[in-house]
């Protein structure tokens, strides 16, 4: 990466801002997830150990209204990083003044603050997500460097990223950042071949871009999920009641002109008469009739898939190949975890969200080489977009 890193800074005694992304999930006030708050910790270690003070800032969830605050402080987040430190955090519950500039004040070398959620900020005037200058300028004050470890936010110009850096404070990006370019920017932009991509999950409208990206790129691009119901309308193939994006078929077509034979479909689907685990499920090939519809991809299809990944030297998957969370329809995803996790010389990663999530449930997750913590922004960067947190880091 052509980017300035932490290890690029003297951090002796230097107050240092940290963007992390510790956007988890939450449930009564308990983190559910904690993966994207270990995933910074090298970086405020390396902080830490290198005689900075770690002054961090993160979202967590979307904020609008004053209610909206409710059960979205960092506080817990505070707590569990404490616990995954083995040390005291001081959590400040305010995003600006006198107690955070006190608490910053009497920071020790090797001593960590965490602020409230930035994007309480957006109560008043979205100050946070629209990046208001002057809060950007208001929070590079408060350090003298500034390290961008927030992967999973690097898609967004916020002004507890963006805003900060373009102050022209030293800005550089963290481990987590620096690993997350290299797994998947070196994947598109220096692929090891063949490079076959798996793409799945609900809509096609959601992938345009990635497909559009990656078809001169890969040299096989996979297809499930329920995708795969208008491409199948794309070529006068009847879905039942699949999900179909009607706007979307010309779209497909077009797609498939383009990818040639590149872009492989389902050549069998699992339906069902009901979106439930309590009906009996039959495989189809071809035509799916009315009053049933596909809710994963077919055991020929995960031995053609398998058949295309066992070569393969790089792997990129967003989207999972059926509804995972209904063990009916679970088979279609965890058969290409499986073909994945017999890969023993390839690059292999996966998209944040959904597809994650389901490696993790399917018990498969460390059969990857990399698992990105980032949803949108993963799929930003899939699709050849620049990311404006990065694109503000300093560069080398
Ligand atoms: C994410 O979870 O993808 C990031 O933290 C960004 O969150 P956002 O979609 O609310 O901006």
């Amino acid at each position: 990466m052509a980017k300035k890193t932490v290890k690029d800074l003297d951090l002796k005694d230097k107050k240092v801002l940290v963007r992390v992304d510790f956007n988890v999930p939450l449930k009564d006030g308990v983190i559910t997830d904690d993966t994207r708050i270990k995933a910074a910790l090298p970086t405020i270690n390396y902080v830490l150990e290198n005689g900075g003070k770690a002054i961090l800032f993160s979202h967590l969830g979307r904020v609008k209204t004053e209610e909206d605050k409710a059960g979205k402080s960092l506080a817990p987040v505070a707590k569990r990083l404490g616990e995954l430190l083995g040390k005291e955090v001081t959590f400040v519950p305010e995003t600006r003044g006198e107690e955070l500039e006190a608490a910053i004040a009497n920071l020790k070398d090797g001593e960590v603050v965490v602020v409230e959620n930035t994007r309480f900020e957006d109560v008043d005037g979205n100050k946070e997500s629209k990046n208001d200058p002057e809060l950007g300028k208001y929070w590079a004050s408060l350090g003298d460097v500034f390290v961008n470890d927030a992967f999973g936010t690097a898609h967004r110009a916020h002004a507890s990223n963006v805003g900060i850096a373009s102050t022209g404070i030293p800005t550089v990006a963290g481990f987590l950042m620096e690993k997350e370019i290299k797994f998947i920017g070196d994947a598109i932009a220096e692929p090891k071949r063949p490079m076959v991509a798996i793409l799945g999950g609900a809509k096609v409208s959601d992938k345009i871009g990635v497909i559009k990206n990656l078809i001169p790129v890969a040299d096989k691009i996979l297809i499930g999920g329920g995708m795969t119901y208008t491409f199948y309308t794309a070529k006068g193939m009847t879905v039942g009641d699949s999900l179909v994006e009607l706007d979307k078929v010309e779209l497909a077509k077009e797609l498939l002109a383009e990818a040639g034979d590149k872009i492989v479909l389902a050549v069998d689907i699992v339906t069902t008469p009901e979106f439930s685990n309590d009906v009996p499920t039959t495989v189809m090939s071809g035509n799916i009739p009315d009053g049933i519809m596909g809710l994963d991809i077919g055991p020929k299809t995960v031995e053609l898939f398998s058949g295309i990944l066992a070569d393969a030297k790089t792997v990129i998957w967003n989207g999972p190949m059926g509804v995972f969370e209904l063990s009916n329809f679970a088979n279609g995803t965890i058969g290409v975890c499986e073909a994945i996790a017999n890969l023993t010389d390839a690059t292999t990663i996966i998209g944040g969200g959904d597809s994650a999530a389901a490696a993790e449930q399917l018990g498969f997750a460390d059969k990857f080489s990399h698992i990105s913590t980032g949803g949108g922004a993963s799929l930003e960067l899939l699709e050849g977009k620049t990311l404006p947190g990065l694109a503000a880091i300093n560069d080398k």
